[in-house]
């Protein structure tokens, strides 16, 4: 049973494309699953990929005890053994819910999907803002006119409409992993979709409609990008509409209903609720779920009153991640939306993206595109002959929802001033230099960041990466456990004085291909946590006790992972950033390019043992240290 302790620690960790799932209790049938859905998205598999497969059950039992060996004393280690040869026992319990997974794996396209949507998203309670939706900061640009501003808002709404019908039509190439195809059903869900709060569980509604929301001072618009001819907009017609809004709404107003949105699920759910109980309410609030995005038309933040790069990294990150708070950005938002833009005044672009439909690629190839589209200088084609003016959404705000909105206020506020980041570009090499060395770039990434740790806490961090598993069909993620033996012993002999330069390059090379060799089996299904999750759930939709498999040390210490990582790759300066997992984690999202590497992470500032800056700083010397030992390593050869 898992202790009170170890439950309050696990309640405010984030999930993105998230292991939280393995301590969330709310799990809910695939059958009230299914009639969430407002409506259907193509579930068929028109790839004709494969089904996600049931890993082995004693590859998976091998493989997990590797994994642990890290974060146990051997006594410790001698116990978890003990629980795992129990449960992988002939007959054993595990034996028995490796029966039901793969009977559910026979009648499910993918055994997985529907659990994860549920328990990684759609069934925990925390906000979205900072515990799940990442934010994506795009390259910066100065706007030293309001009309530069709404120019560039409306060419990134022309560039996400012309992305938008090459999702619809199926141009978009499939993209791939090797010879192998991946699953692209992720990209037609980016558009149109809205979160809903509701009891316990939210809901996912997918929609196809031809205007967008705006918000600017906390009023929410609706505006049509389609005229009444049924003509698209052109850049300029959209410039008019934004300033209609502008014009529409030059104060802030109280009654800020966007920032109800940023509360803990279960708050917003009742809010919600009372919120539709009025006829104008339920219109409204349905307006902005049919749109395609939100606009968030931001005030500005001093943006270029910084000349270091970092610090304007810094700033569009809380931008995009929260807004920045009640008093700054962070009610001029609509965090349910899947896709919401953020265009500052002074030039912060970017956006923030509902986790649940879609993992980061996407999202950070439909940044790529906005950025080209927008780079070549990209007009719209049409100009309609009658554009509809932008309408004010109304809500009727009761005294209850009032004080709902200022206890939201400062919930945000709370965490907004918890959230520490540091951003920054690393730009002494990137990937060019890394496969030079004929080393996967992000194997070696990863180990430098366990590293940085070790360093750092002078203690193994569990390490979360996330690995895509599209290759299959309705595949999202699993997770590579980065913390292993071989990345420990390598960060030892690289803080081990009496190591030579001969040691450290093979210890250096041994963790890189320890963390290869795991990706490889994470990207075919077969890590670890997806599979335990997966007989963890078959227990408990069975009726069958969790095994102690799921609260000994081995399994709790080995989950808690205290670096969240993701690779969110863009070809332009951009980056992806993130809250982290737990308490005393950090989160690091990078985005390597040739020449540089973009690192985003954060770390909770209420944490006495986590820093960013110093997290940074080990980082960058652990970078440094690797390509110093690679050297000498080419020059000791000639
Ligand atoms: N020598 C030389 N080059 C090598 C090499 C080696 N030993 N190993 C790899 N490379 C090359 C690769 O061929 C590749 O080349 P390319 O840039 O021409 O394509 C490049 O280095 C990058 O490969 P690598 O760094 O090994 O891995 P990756 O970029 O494929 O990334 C994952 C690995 C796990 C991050 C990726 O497969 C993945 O799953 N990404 C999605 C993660 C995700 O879901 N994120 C979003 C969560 S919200």
């Amino acid at each position: 049973m898992k202790s009170l302790k170890n439950i309050k620690m696990l309640r405010g960790i984030n999930k993105i494309c998230g292991p939280r799932s393995f301590f969330m209790e709310p799990y809910v049938s695939s059958f009230q699953l299914s009639s969430h859905y407002s409506s259907a998205k193509p579930a068929a598999n028109a790839q004709n990929l494969p089904r996600l497969p049931v890993p082995k059950l004693s590859d998976t039992l091998n493989k997990y005890l590797k994994t642990v060996k890290p974060h146990l004393k051997d006594e410790e280690f001698a116990i978890t053994s003990r629980l795992i040869q129990s449960f992988g026992a002939e007959g054993g319990v595990g034996q028995k819910l490796q029966a039901l997974l793969e009977k559910r794996a026979q009648e499910h396209l993918n055994w997985l999907e529907e659990w994860w949507l549920l328990t990684a998203y759609l069934g925990y309670r925390d906000p979205v803002v900072v515990y799940s939706s990442p934010g994506l900061v795009f390259p910066f640009r100065k706007f030293n006119t309001q009309n530069e501003q709404l120019k560039y808002a409306a060419k990134t709404l022309l560039a996400a409409l012309e992305y938008k019908s090459l999702i619809d039509s199926d141009k978009i190439p499939t993209e791939m992993m090797g010879k192998n195809p991946l699953d692209m059903l992720q990209y037609k869900k980016i558009f149109g979709t809205c979160r809903i709060p509701g009891d316990k569980t939210d809901k996912l509604s997918f929609n196809d409609s031809k205007y967008v929301t705006v918000i600017h001072n906390n009023h929410i618009f609706h505006v049509d990008l389609w005229g009444a001819d049924n003509v698209v907009l052109s850049e300029d017609q959209i410039v008019q509409q934004l300033k209609q809004v502008i014009e529409l709404s030059k104060t802030p107003t109280d009654n800020a209903i966007g920032v109800l949105t940023s509360e803990n699920r279960d708050a917003w759910a009742k809010a919600y609720q009372l919120l539709t109980k009025d006829q104008v309410n339920r219109e409204s609030l349905a307006d902005i779920e049919k749109s395609i995005v939100v606009l968030c038309l931001d005030s500005a933040v001093g943006l270029w009153d910084n000349k270091d790069k970092n610090a304007r990294q810094n700033i569009a990150a809380a931008q995009t991640i929260h807004g920045g708070g009640s008093r700054s950005n962070g009610s001029n938002r609509w965090f349910d939306k899947t896709v919401q833009f953020i265009v500052g005044a002074d030039g912060v672009t970017g956006l923030t993206y509902e986790h649940s439909p879609a993992e980061g690629q996407p999202i950070a190839v439909l940044t790529d595109f906005i950025i080209n589209y927008i780079d070549q200088g990209k007009e719209g084609k049409s100009v309609s002959a009658s554009p509809k003016p932008p309408v004010p959404l109304k809500f009727n705000v009761t005294n209850e929802v009032s004080a709902l909105i200022r206890t939201a206020n400062e919930s945000l506020d709370r965490l907004v001033s918890n959230l520490e980041l540091n951003c920054f570009t690393y730009d002494k090499y990137g990937k060019n230099f890394i496969k030079s060395q004929k080393l996967s770039p992000d194997s070696y990434l990863q180990m430098a960041m366990q590293y940085a740790f070790y360093r750092l806490h002078k203690t193994p961090g569990a390490h979360y990466e996330s690995a895509a598993t599209r290759m299959y069909i309705g595949g999202r993620t699993e997770t590579i456990r980065s913390c292993s033996i071989e990345s420990v012993e390598f960060a030892k002999t690289m803080l081990d004085s009496q190591s030579t330069p001969k040691q450290k390059f093979a210890a250096l090379q041994k963790a890189i291909q320890g963390h290869k060799d795991y990706t490889v089996q994470a990207l075919q299904g077969f890590g670890v946590d997806r599979h335990l999750l997966g007989l963890k759930l078959i227990a408990k939709e069975n009726g069958i006790d969790i095994p102690e498999l799921y609260s000994d040390a081995g399994f709790v210490r080995s989950a808690h992972m205290r670096i969240s990582t993701s690779q969110v790759a863009c070809k332009c300066d951009g980056f992806m950033c993130y809250g982290p997992l737990v308490p005393d984690g950090y989160a690091t999202c990078y985005n390597p390019r040739d020449n540089d590497i973009n690192f985003a992470t954060s770390a909770f500032v209420s944490n006495p043992e986590t820093a960013c800056d110093k997290y940074r700083a080990a980082l960058e010397q652990s970078l440094q240290d690797m390509h110093d030992i690679l050297l000498q390593n080419t020059k000791a050869k000639l």
